[in-house]
């Protein structure tokens, strides 16, 4: 496949962006998305030019570092897929292709389709965790923790942090993520001890990174390649709710 790349190019969050436009040429359709741009940045590089700074790690759909917004949805629009995971079998000969990164004010862009997510790690860091002494590891069957909790707690931790939530909703909000968050541990006998508090801090510390709220259009849903269920963000506002009520 030959294919016409129109790629988010900026070089700091103080200048002005611009789309540039490439071709990637022989695009093996057994390539992933992120193997075309790597073959894109040693042309660039080959020929002295600059290459595209975009984020990845894993690049089997665990870390939650890459990201893109690929012809306008985040992670290019195929349900239960990161980027990382996206071949080129699904694009088609001679297409040209949109490339931006997230774009929402608490994740300010580094270069180019890199942003900074470390909105995220705050917000974990203020509850995204259990302090209370759970001992050691417990036998099996010692903590009886109901089925559908402990199915509901795995669902919800499936969230890699990746941020294609925040990309897709108008409002920018993070509430899937931090559903997500508060509820895999929430769920949990051993997260149930700081349940109100946490509500509380990974709330208050999404607002105050300058996310927006939650409208419900379910968006953030349609483009988590984790597939993390809206129903986490309606778990959310009752612990957020009950701990409201009780004052703590
Ligand atoms: S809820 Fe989904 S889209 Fe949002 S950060 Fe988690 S994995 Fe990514
Ligand atoms: S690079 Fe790790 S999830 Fe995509």
């Amino acid at each position: 496949m030959n294919l016409t790349l129109k790629v988010w190019r900026q070089s700091n969050a103080n200048t002005r962006g611009r789309f540039e436009t490439y071709e990637a040429k022989d695009v093996l359709a057994d390539m992933s998305f992120l193997e075309m741009l790597d073959v894109v940045n040693e042309g660039l590089i080959e020929r002295g030019q600059e290459p595209i700074a975009f984020d990845s790690d894993c690049r089997e759909g665990i870390c939650g570092m890459c990201s893109l917004v690929i012809n306008g949805i985040p992670h290019g629009g195929h349900r239960g897929t990161a980027t990382c995971q996206l071949h080129m079998r699904h694009f088609e000969d001679g297409q040209t292709i949109t490339i931006e990164p997230w774009r929402a004010k608490a994740f300010p862009l580094v270069k180019d389709l890199v942003v900074n997510r470390s909105a995220f790690d705050r917000i974990i860091q203020s509850g995204g965790f259990i302090s209370v002494n759970t001992g050691g590891t417990p036998d099996g069957n010692a903590i009886p923790v109901p089925k559908t909790d402990s199915d509901l707690a795995m669902d919800a931790a499936a969230c890699i942090g990746c941020g294609a939530c925040v990309a897709a909703c108008k409002n920018a909000s993070a509430m899937l993520f931090v559903a997500a968050k508060v509820s895999h541990l929430n769920l949990l006998p051993q997260g149930k001890t700081e349940k109100d508090r946490r509500a509380l801090s990974m709330v208050h510390q999404m607002d105050a990174e300058g996310f927006g709220n939650c409208t419900v259009t379910g968006s953030c849903e349609a483009v988590c390649p984790k597939e993390i269920s809206l129903s986490f963000i309606a778990k959310m506002n009752r612990d957020y709710g009950a701990a409201t009520l009780k004052g703590k």
